[in-house]
């Protein structure tokens, strides 16, 4: 069931255990296709958040929403659109990708005639359909984990929850999920994810929201939530289509108002000190399209998310 607008809601979402709580009052909208990157400390809620939008546990109170549907009330409805990898079983290593998606296939109720294309058509978007035939037991962590995702996108739902989907794999495995991930947001889904990993999620995620002890901290843009930081610098990453002499460049670049340094990484890509503050950025990237070094990112560096990450964290301790 596609809708033109993936949305995910939470309205005041709590989960108590006896008299512990894991989820305090979560309120929060996520619509559009972009990947939302969830982040907190272990124990922070995360899994409990994406376990409730998938109906694995209940809520004490509040609901979950799913394109408009309450997830408790409507589960099988609100779950059609929606994809979920969390706590993923073992795939049994005696079985092919082709032979485990077809069972799992047949379970989500997938009519017989549709089977086969639609287990080419998933094998195909993560990537993995020269392997459809070869027994899971001798593929890599990563390879498994892109099966898992394949089951995910069977029924081609226009939400995916990822719970810390990179997790174990080797950077050659993580890197095959985040172009998973990055191919989802192309085809208009919405991506909602946990991860520890902060260069991930600076490299994948457009909006972030952060949790600790069952509380939302902050959701947001990827830029605004870095911007926060109480770090007195921002530093950014710049990346050209051509080759350019660094010298030439530092010349140029550091003559913009905002710009405290410039270091040429290699001859395609800059890494910038600026001033604090959005509108510096904002002001500086105007100013390097208009001249016409033929830039094609400009990405605050993931240290800065980890320097907001860890005054937050410290905040609500
Ligand atoms: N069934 C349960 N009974 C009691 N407490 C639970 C249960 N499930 C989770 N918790 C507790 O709820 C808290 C939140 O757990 P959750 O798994 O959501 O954290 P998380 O953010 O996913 O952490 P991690 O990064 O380690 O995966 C933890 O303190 C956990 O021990
Ligand atoms: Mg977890």
């Amino acid at each position: 069931m596609a809708t033109s607008t993936p949305s995910l809601e939470a309205i005041h979402l709590t989960k108590t255990y006896g008299s512990f709580t894991a989820l305090s009052d979560l309120t929060l909208k996520i619509e559009g296709a972009k990947c939302v990157g969830f982040l907190g400390p272990n124990g922070a809620g995360k899994t409990t958040t994406l376990k409730l939008f998938s109906d694995m546990i209940y809520p004490t109170s509040g609901k979950a929403i799913i394109n408009g549907l309450n997830v408790h009330e409507h589960k099988r409805e609100a779950l059609q659109s929606c994809g979920v990898l969390v706590e993923t079983p073992e795939i049994y290593p005696a079985l092919t990708p082709h032979e485990a998606l077809s069972l799992i296939a047949e379970v989500r109720g997938i009519p017989a005639a549709q089977r086969d294309s639609v287990i080419q058509h998933a094998l195909g978007w993560v990537e993995m359909s020269g392997w459809a035939d070869k027994r899971t037991g001798e593929f890599s962590k990563g390879m498994k984990q892109r099966v898992n995702l394949a089951a995910v996108l069977l029924s081609d739902p226009d939400i995916v929850i990822l719970d810390e989907p990179t997790t174990g794999l080797d950077p050659r495995g993580m890197a095959e999920v985040r172009d998973v991930v990055r191919a989802l947001k192309r085809r208009g889904k919405l991506v909602f994810m946990s991860s520890h990993i902060l260069s991930e999620v600076t490299d994948v995620c457009d909006e972030v929201a952060m949790i600790d002890h069952g509380k939302l901290l902050v959701y947001d843009t990827l830029e605004k939530v870095m911007a926060r930081s109480n770090e007195s610098r921002t530093v950014v990453e710049v990346g050209l289509s051509r080759p350019a002499d660094p010298a030439s460049l530092s010349g140029r670049v550091g003559k913009i108002v905002g710009v405290e340094v410039v270091e040429a990484i290699d001859r395609f890509n800059l890494r910038l000190i600026l001033t604090p503050g959005v509108e510096v950025q904002e002001r500086v990237l105007t100013e390097l399209t208009g001249a016409g070094l033929g830039v094609i990112s400009f990405r605050p560096s993931s240290s800065a998310l980890e320097a907001t990450y860890l005054d937050m964290i410290k905040d609500s301790r």
